[in-house]
């Protein structure tokens, strides 16, 4: 049995460390905003290489909060992608804004540059790009765009944090950067957590005070605002694991690269790319040498096959853990029906929810489990393409 993730197996590297930090939380009764959480948004700020962080409830508060300092409300876009969490576009919604989606680089699964100044209207105020599955965003061209017609960048850096594009960490180069430290999150805590990073010292001030209901001193509330503070305990555990993660973000990589070269011969299955500096792909096969200038997570490693469902029944049959993120795009749940965009309105983006698959993929995964997960894709399609004759 291979899993999709084992959170157990980092727990259990770690189990002293984390134990004690928790402890030490419970003894300290400090529970909210203790020193725990000032000391991991400083430690975070440095890991990044940026000036603030402010540790929050979870990911999405982290871009609502951001959308909120901002000023965005009813009337304003928000250009981003359909092809990501939810989660992206609540945090859109929450503040009343509305969401304009743009398809994706079919290469990457993220947003496309190059369909972006299309996009834009005189309502446009901000542009948020996803680095989904770990995987940069193009951040010179959309850092371009948005410089000529005056529009704000925010990152969703929730599956991507340590990922690098020219050197420079991913969400440094907008005005925020938010994180999710979800369990399974490259950097995961014990439950929600989520934080925003900046250069920017009034969104800094100014989110500080939201997740605090409002108010920089107890009890004296400027504006509504928000409970949505990083718990001392989270705050606690990531400070033990954040020291491992370039580590485990390297491991990663190595992860996803051995994939590649397993896979090689298997022409049902189209491996993720990643892409250079000058937007071209990386030769699949030479990505260490794109690497660490540009560097992706692999928060996942998501590979497209066109006979999804019996490839996955295949998997499931041979006890190989497998996910979909995500089946749906965006622009086609019902949530955004209202934007009155159907089927065709994406083709990349339905394409990628259509075939997409996310195979076994963290830090401690060995090699032997990766052999197995390989062996049970191949016999996978072999089953996908006698079921496909025989229908
Ligand atoms: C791309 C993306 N954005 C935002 C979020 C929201 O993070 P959280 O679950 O911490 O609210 C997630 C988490 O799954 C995500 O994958």
């Amino acid at each position: 049995m291979v899993p999709l993730c084992d959170l157990k197996r980092q727990y259990l590297d770690l189990k002293t460390e984390i134990d004690a930090a928790m402890q030490a939380v419970a003894a300290g009764t400090q529970y909210i905003l203790g020193p725990n959480v000032k000391a991991l948004e400083q430690e975070v700020a440095a890991w990044c290489g940026c000036r603030h962080a402010v540790g929050v409830g979870n990911g999405t508060d982290a871009l609502h909060l951001v959308l909120r300092a901002l000023g965005l409300g009813p009337g304003d876009e928000v250009i981003t992608t359909p092809f990501t969490f939810v989660a992206t576009t609540e945090a859109i919604g929450m503040v009343g804004a509305k969401p304009v989606f743009v398809d994706i680089d079919p290469r990457t699964y993220n947003i496309d540059p190059n369909q972006v100044e299309a996009a834009i209207t005189p309502r446009t105020k901000v542009i948020l790009p996803v680095h989904l599955y770990g995987q940069p965003c193009d951040m010179d061209a959309i850092m371009d765009i948005a410089a000529r017609h005056g529009l704000l960048v925010v990152e969703d850096c929730a599956q991507a944090l340590g990922a690098a594009y020219r050197g420079r960490q991913v969400g440094t180069f907008g005005v925020a950067g938010c994180l999710s430290f979800f369990p399974s999150k490259n950097l995961g805590c014990f439950g929600d957590g989520g934080m925003i990073v900046t250069n920017d010292a009034k969104v800094y001030e100014r989110v500080e005070m939201l997740r605090r209901h409002g108010g920089r001193v107890k009890y004296h509330h400027e504006e509504l605002g928000l409970n949505s503070r990083l718990d001392e305990l989270q705050a606690a555990i990531l400070r033990v694991k954040l020291p491992h993660l370039k580590k485990w973000n390297e491991l990663r990589r190595q992860r996803a690269y051995a994939y590649n070269r397993l896979l090689a011969d298997l022409p049902q299955v189209m491996r993720p790319n990643e892409l250079t500096d000058r937007g071209a792909t990386i030769p699949l096969g030479d990505e260490a040498k794109g690497a660490p200038r540009l560097a992706a997570v692999y928060h996942q490693y998501t590979v497209q096959v066109e006979n999804r469902d019996a490839v996955m029944q295949s998997l499931q049959a041979q006890n190989v853990g497998h996910a979909i993120y995500y089946p749906v795009p965006l622009h086609l749940q019902k949530v955004h029906a209202n934007l009155g965009l159907g089927p065709g309105s994406f083709e990349c983006a339905e394409q990628a929810a259509r075939r997409c698959l996310s195979l076994p993929m963290f830090p401690e995964l060995t090699a032997e489990q990766q052999h197995a997960t390989v062996s049970a894709l191949r016999k996978a399609c072999a089953a996908g393409v006698s079921q496909r004759r025989a229908g």
